[in-house]
């Protein structure tokens, strides 16, 4: 019976060396509870040795049982102590992988800008708003009665002709002037309260194909001024300052032109800033820059607001932002305002305030 305990022994001592290499090897620790398992688990092997106790003389049991439980004690301080290396071994792997170099450079985060429209935008309106302007603003998707007939341009009118709509239906369009804005305001105005000074900006829409100096899309500001005794001179002297305000250029001179809605029109150019009038490619040699239409409000468009013509005049002006921008920064192309490449964009920062 002694050959039986000496068999187990041998047995044990054998678990011993085989487990002590599993766990001096294993690489993490799921392989050190696998063999945490395979030697102590309910069917692992030390406890198979335990089940072959039955087959051990009665007075070598406990010899048998001692060397099990110290090898069991000695597995479990082994995976004990293999665990914790390996929690060392990972937290410092950690802070290798995870270390920080605090000398490099700051990442610079992406900057958001303001489009060179908007700035234009911003800029006029503080501009008008310090001449005790309001600043309002109309629907893009705007109805044929504002947008036109209000305007002194009736359904048969051939000036309609000037600006190619892109219809919706029968009354709704996308505006292609921000002059709705005039009949829209003037419809609520109430002259008895004082004079109206407006501006309103936006965007505009015409059916155009589009190249460098046209877009389908581009901003207008619409200017209106209505009281007693408005005259050309104020309209004059007005356009001026928006002139030199913009381009720094004082010398302007006006044009007779046409539009329905102003009696007489007038277009204003500006001395080129760029060759002082000798000629050049930005002018097209001809020393002169037309920079915007106006004139002096219709009595139409005041009687169709219900204002009377005969008592009240005014001026207005529309000003194409995109044009203001592409002369004042040198573009040499529209459509860059609306591609959005992040390269033109973000060139204008300097001009914010
Ligand atoms: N609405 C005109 C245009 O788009 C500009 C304008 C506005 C002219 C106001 C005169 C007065 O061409």
């Amino acid at each position: 019976m002694s050959d039986e305990l000496d068999k187990l022994l041998a047995r044990l001592k054998e678990i011993q060396a085989e487990g002590s290499q599993e766990i001096n090897q294993a690489v993490n620790k799921e392989k050190l509870n696998d063999i945490r398992v395979k030697f102590m688990g309910r069917k692992g092997k030390l406890t198979e040795i335990l089940h072959s106790m039955k087959d051990v003389a009665p007075e070598n049991r406990r010899t048998l049982g001692q060397q099990v439980n110290s090898l069991r004690d000695k597995f479990q301080a082994s995976l004990d102590q293999a665990n914790q290396d390996l929690t060392h071994k990972l937290i410092e792997q950690r802070l290798e992988e995870e270390k920080l170099d605090v000398t490099l450079p700051g990442r610079e985060p992406l900057m958001g800008s303001k489009h060179v429209l908007r700035i234009m935008e911003d800029d006029l309106e503080k501009f008008f708003i310090g001449m005790g302007y309001q600043v309002v603003q109309g629907p893009e998707i705007e109805t044929d009665h504002y947008c036109f007939e209000m305007m002194n341009l009736p359904k048969d009118h051939p000036a309609r002709d000037m600006q190619a709509t892109f219809w919706i239906d029968d009354e709704h369009l996308l505006r292609t002037q921000t002059s709705g804005d005039q009949a829209r305001v003037l419809e609520k105005h109430d002259c008895s309260q004082g004079p109206l000074k407006m501006v309103g900006p936006g965007k505009v829409y015409r059916r155009d194909d589009d190249d460098a100096t046209h877009s389908h899309q581009f901003m207008q500001m619409e200017g209106l001024v209505v009281d007693k005794h408005v005259t050309m001179g104020d309209l004059k002297g007005t356009l001026e300052m928006i002139a030199k305000h913009v381009f720094g250029s004082t010398e302007t001179r006006l044009r007779p032109s046409y539009f329905p809605f102003t009696e007489p029109s007038v277009e204003m150019d500006v001395r080129c800033f760029n060759c002082g009038g000798k000629g050049c490619p930005i002018c097209k040699y001809e020393g002169w820059i037309e920079v915007l239409g106006a004139g002096m409000v219709h009595p139409n468009v005041l009687e169709n607001a219900g204002i009377d013509s005969n008592v009240y005049g005014g001026f207005a002006f529309g000003v194409g932002l995109d044009r203001f921008a592409i002369l004042k920064y040198s573009i040499d192309d529209i459509r860059d305002f609306y591609t959005n490449d992040i390269r033109f964009l973000t060139q204008f920062r300097q001009e914010e305030d």
